[in-house]
């Protein structure tokens, strides 16, 4: 019998939706439940893919009924929806929305919050599975894994799921996020432990994957043999905002190099997985990032920056001590950039350039891999002096897609070669839109599939990367840029003493 493809469970174009669950939202009344979470869980109600037994519950200090908080969800939810705001779709959800008043040390929060719990089983039917998001500062990770160990919600069976959901930062070396790894593993069985980041639930992040490992064009020249180096920026035109004590203490190299940019790294660098499945693509990662290594000179490989007053847009911007917050002696640095290798024998000899930074001149996060020239071009040398290298381009935001970048002969010149782009930009080619990476992940998260979703000895072998820059970098100045400039000079002169430029995307 030809087997159907639509009744096949493994089929992944259907619309998978999660049993029976709640989510309980430790800090719901926080700037990351307000603009994202909730937003999320609306934008998956709308869209059909929670299931018809859901519950919603937060817990937070304010002196709040479920109305009130109701209130302020809906509207979190309306502001910063994708989709369409269908107004029964909310009044649906939130008749299975419950707050809990109090504060994480309180023992009576949490265990009315786990009587709660108990209760929705019956009433709700939510069959005992739940997950628990600690969108909450990190200092509080401790005490409110505690209390849920305390009040037995930590708990799986095999009759229901118990799982943990942690935002980065996960420490903030490698000693505290082993501290930390070994806390939720107290708590949460690692099979039930979910770590954000966010970069993974973005479409084109995704389609890295898809890039390389479902066709035959690009495998082949993805390796040492023809890639002169890769170069992978997140730039942001934003300065700090309001989060300047969080700044202070963390910096552009641990707040995004650490996690984005080297999961972005083990995802260009990995080998094909065995099968698409979280143990297979999280095993792969992780033998990237064991096998990153660091120059042996870091004072000419890694630059950290701090932007000074300037212009960005036409409009005048503050420089980083001037914030408010922000200590005028400040050395933490806002822009962070290195050449990393990675010792294996497809990328042995080729620099992974990395680089972060805020008040750059335009919002954009991309991976290049810069292919080598070719051997000899038949060409006169002034044929080609507008040639560059061929680059292929993988933007994950703004305006998703791939470019290629590739000679070709300028019309009617006898015979001239230049630059030009061949573009797939996503919104072009697909008239569905993507889900907002949060939308992607809670969904995951409830269907516990962890394939986006960082393991433990990832997080440990990221820091192992970052900890000897930051020891190298302790008590140094960082060097200024000024804000609408793309980082400090000291960076350029890092990639021309090797014959090579940065982007300008
Ligand atoms: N915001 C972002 O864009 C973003 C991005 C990536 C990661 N993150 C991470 O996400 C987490 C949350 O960030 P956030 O920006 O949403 O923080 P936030 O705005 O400061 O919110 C913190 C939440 O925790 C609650 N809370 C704090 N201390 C409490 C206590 N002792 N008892 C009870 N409730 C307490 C607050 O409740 P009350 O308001 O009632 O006090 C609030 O709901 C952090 O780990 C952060 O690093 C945030």
């Amino acid at each position: 019998m030809i087997p159907n493809p639509l009744r096949d469970p493994r089929d992944r174009r259907l619309p998978r939706v999660p049993e029976p669950c709640a989510l309980v939202v430790f800090g719901i009344t926080g700037d990351l439940s307000r603009k994202k979470l909730l937003p999320a869980v609306y934008d998956l109600a709308n869209r059909g893919l929670l299931p018809t037994n859901f519950a919603l519950l937060g817990l937070a200090r304010r002196d709040w009924g479920n109305e009130d908080f109701a209130e302020l969800a809906r509207s979190a939810a309306r502001k910063a929806a994708r989709t369409p705001w269908r107004e029964e779709v909310w009044e649906r959800l939130a008749g299975s929305v419950r707050f809990v008043q109090g504060s994480f040390d309180d023992d009576n929060a949490f265990d009315e919050l786990a009587a709660t719990l108990a209760e929705l089983e019956g009433s709700h039917g939510i069959g005992g599975n739940a997950a628990f998001y600690l969108s909450i500062p990190p200092a509080m990770f401790p005490v409110v894994l505690k209390q849920v160990q305390r009040t037995g919600m930590a708990e799986s069976t095999p009759d229901r799921w118990r799982r943990v959901v942690v935002e980065k930062p996960f420490g903030t070396d490698l000693a505290s996020s082993r501290a930390l790894n070994e806390l939720v593993d107290s708590v949460f069985s690692a099979d039930d432990v979910f770590r954000i980041d966010h970069y993974l639930g973005k479409e084109t992040v995704q389609n890295l994957m898809a890039l390389r490992f479902a066709n035959t064009l690009f495998e082949p020249i993805w390796n040492v043999h023809h890639v002169d180096s890769v170069q992978i920026t997140m730039a942001e035109d934003v300065g700090i905002g309001g989060r300047a004590q969080f700044y202070e203490e963390t910096g552009a190299a641990r707040d995004v190099l650490q996690n984005h940019l080297l999961q972005l790294l083990a995802l260009t660098a990995m080998e094909e997985p065995v099968e698409f499945s979280a143990e297979e693509i999280r095993t792969e990662k992780l033998k990237v990032l064991r096998a990153i290594s660091l120059p042996e000179d870091l004072a000419t490989s890694a630059v950290r920056g701090q932007y000074e007053q300037g212009w960005l847009a036409g409009q005048r911007a503050t420089g980083y001590r001037e914030e408010d917050g922000v200590d005028p002696h400040s050395t933490t640095e806002t822009y962070a950039a290195v050449r990393l290798g990675v010792e294996t024998r497809r990328w042995a000899g080729v620099p992974f350039y990395l680089r972060a930074g805020k008040r750059l001149p335009r919002r954009v996060t991309e991976i290049a891999l810069v292919f080598k020239r070719a051997p000899h071009l038949p060409f006169a040398d002034t044929d080609t002096e507008e040639l560059g290298n061929n680059q292929l381009v993988v933007r994950v935001q703004p305006d998703e897609g791939v470019t290629l970048k590739f000679g070709s002969k300028v019309p009617g010149s006898v015979m001239e070669v230049r630059d030009v782009s061949m573009d797939f930009l996503y919104g072009e080619q697909f008239t569905e839109a993507s889900p907002e990476a949060y939308e992607r992940l809670l969904l995951d998260v409830l269907l516990g599939d962890a394939t986006l979703f960082p393991r433990n000895a990832e997080v440990e072998a990221s820091w192992a990367v970052i900890d000897p820059l930051e020891e190298f970098w302790a008590g140094t100045r960082p060097q200024p840029y000024r804000a609408g400039e793309w980082g400090p000079r000291a960076a350029d002169e890092m990639l021309a003493a090797e014959g090579r430029r940065w982007r300008r995307p």
